[in-house]
């Protein structure tokens, strides 16, 4: 906790040390969109002051690419138009939502975000990767995450969970088999390659309260 300036009043530099920018990643039906909503609910009994927000969308402007991105008829989206798409989306979002709110000492949980796309176009579609990082960081200004938990799954298991699970199936959801498998060797290789803390891998296949508590016990470390 940082202490208030003799005024009483944070100054911006101590506002924003404050902030805490989690992420979750994981393959299809791996539970993020459960986990980042628990997880955000449960920050907002300690604080007021916390967002929520999925990848791709989350701005009026990105939820439209999100339609564009998830409908099953766009079958002649290029790769590359593809990962541009998602940058624009995420572009946006870091600009109207998530770097405002951590600039005012916010706390930022995302469903998705920039290793989705190393995961799913670079490694799923076969994009080089220095050029999806050199975008990437445009896209972002270079902002990446504190903390970033990947639900791990056996991608065969997860893809049964979306098809009985009844939420929404989409274009990516469509891929073979073989692409999700890609997705999730490329997540192992991100984690591999980082020598930070940013990466918490959890193991997904277990019940929702118990993969809860793994994230909690890792968030509430980190708590500013
Ligand atoms: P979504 O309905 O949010 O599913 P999930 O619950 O699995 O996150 O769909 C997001 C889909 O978009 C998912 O299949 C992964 C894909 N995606 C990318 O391919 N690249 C990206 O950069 C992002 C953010 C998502």
């Amino acid at each position: 906790m940082v202490a208030p300036t003799k005024s009483g009043r944070l100054d911006d530099d101590e506002r924003a040390s404050l902030s805490l920018f989690i992420s979750l990643e994981g393959p299809d039906g791996s539970g993020k969109t459960t986990q980042a909503q628990l997880l955000a609910e449960r920050l907002r009994r300690l604080r007021p002051d916390v967002v929520l927000v999925r990848e791709p969308g989350g701005t009026a402007i990105g939820d439209q690419i999100r339609q564009v991105l998830h409908d099953v008829r766009n079958v002649d989206m290029q790769p590359r138009a593809e990962f541009l798409l998602y940058s624009a989306s995420r572009a946006q979002l870091v600009e109207q939502v998530i770097r405002p709110h951590l600039a005012r000492g916010g706390i930022v949980v995302c469903d998705r975000y920039a290793d989705s796309s190393l995961a799913y176009q670079g490694y799923g579609r076969g994009l080089d990767l220095k050029a999806l990082r050199t975008v990437t960081a445009f896209a972002t200004g270079g902002l990446m995450p504190d903390l970033t938990f990947y639900l791990d799954l056996d991608v065969a298991v997860g893809l049964r969970r979306r098809l009985t699970g009844g939420g929404e199936w989409n274009r990516l959801d469509d891929e073979a088999l073989d692409f999700h498998r890609r997705v999730r060797e490329g997540y192992s290789r991100l984690i591999a390659e980082d020598s930070g803390t940013r990466w918490h891998v959890i193991n997904a296949a277990r019940p929702i309260d118990q993969v809860h508590a793994d994230i909690w016990e890792i968030v509430e470390r980190f708590l500013p």
